[in-house]
């Protein structure tokens, strides 16, 4: 995919309602220049799908195929080529967030099951009044080493290329929750207009206080935003809160692995469902 495709790649992804602009495939095309794929049926563009790189994980995700083409093998393509391309980057783990209609698809091309995700947006009506929040900090620029290094930890390889432009973007909002010296959890938040998508959240297992108290703090910046979320759908008292503060389950996605990481930390919300 090059700048050339972005009208098409809006165009397609229109179809399915995805709201995606040209900003957003020109962001991954710089994450990933050589990892974002068109299809081409004789020199006519019926697919996309795109791919991003960490050290040892890959993500695979916006995949669509122009609805006339369907069900002929054009969705395999695109998935067996992504494989191939993050192989040859070393890439021993990749995930992807499916659809619930398409997680059979996905098995049948290797994909496990892992865990499912509930989609969630509306707009913040009241706060989260926790009875007892932890004390989070608004991040400066100088805790970015920091953020990459707990992230790390949690999601098993370094997402710093991603995180990177995400914190250091001014209309961005970033909290961190500091122990003994250590950020021990953080979410991220990309603002634009009235807008605002949360992720990644990322907070110790068994410490939904820390994920809420996070959240709280960030929400009274986004006063009015619509704004939009995945969190693990076994977070239950998590998805509560959220629920009460005027958020609207939207839809279930199912996170999938082909050759699943050893064990998965504590990853409460996604940065997106395309980017992991
Ligand atoms: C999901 C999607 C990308 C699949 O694309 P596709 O081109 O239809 O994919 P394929 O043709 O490779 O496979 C689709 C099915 O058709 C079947 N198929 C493939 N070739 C076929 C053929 N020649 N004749 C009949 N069936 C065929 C496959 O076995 C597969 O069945 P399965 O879903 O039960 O596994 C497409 O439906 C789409 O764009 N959906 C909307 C966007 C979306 O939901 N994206 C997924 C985000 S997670």
């Amino acid at each position: 995919m090059s700048a050339e495709d972005f009208d098409f790649a809006v165009q397609l992804t229109d179809t399915a309602g995805w709201q995606m602009i040209e900003e957003d495939f020109e962001f991954m095309t710089n994450l990933e220049p050589e990892g974002c794929f068109v299809l081409l049926k004789n020199s006519e563009k019926i697919g996309l799908a795109t791919t991003i790189s960490f050290d040892k994980i890959g993500w695979f995700g916006n995949l669509i195929i122009g609805e006339k083409y369907r069900k002929s093998g054009a969705g395999s393509t695109l998935v067996h080529h992504s494989i191939a391309y993050l192989a040859r980057k070393q890439i021993t783990t990749m995930g992807l967030y499916a659809y619930m209609d398409t997680v059979s698809f996905y098995k049948r091309l290797g994909f496990v099951f892992n865990s499912y995700f509930t989609v969630l947006q509306g707009k913040i009506k009241r706060s989260i009044r926790l009875k007892k929040a932890v004390d989070c900090k608004k991040a400066e620029k100088d805790d970015l080493y920091r953020i990459c290094e707990c992230d790390a930890h949690c999601f098993g390889a370094s997402r710093k290329k991603l995180l990177k432009p995400i914190l250091l973007d001014e209309a961005n909002v970033c909290y961190t929750f500091k122990d003994k010296g250590k950020i021990q959890a953080y979410v991220l938040s990309k603002v634009w207009n009235n807008f605002a998508e949360i992720g990644p959240l990322v907070s110790p297992w068994g410490r939904s206080d820390v994920a809420l108290s996070l959240l709280e703090s960030l929400f009274k910046n986004l006063e009015g935003f619509e704004v939009s979320l995945a969190v693990q759908k076994k977070e239950t008292a998590l998805i509560n809160a959220l629920l009460k503060i005027g958020l609207e389950k939207q839809f279930c996605v199912a996170r999938m692995f082909l050759n699943p990481p050893a064990a998965l930390g504590c990853v409460y919300m996604p940065e997106s469902l395309e980017r992991g």
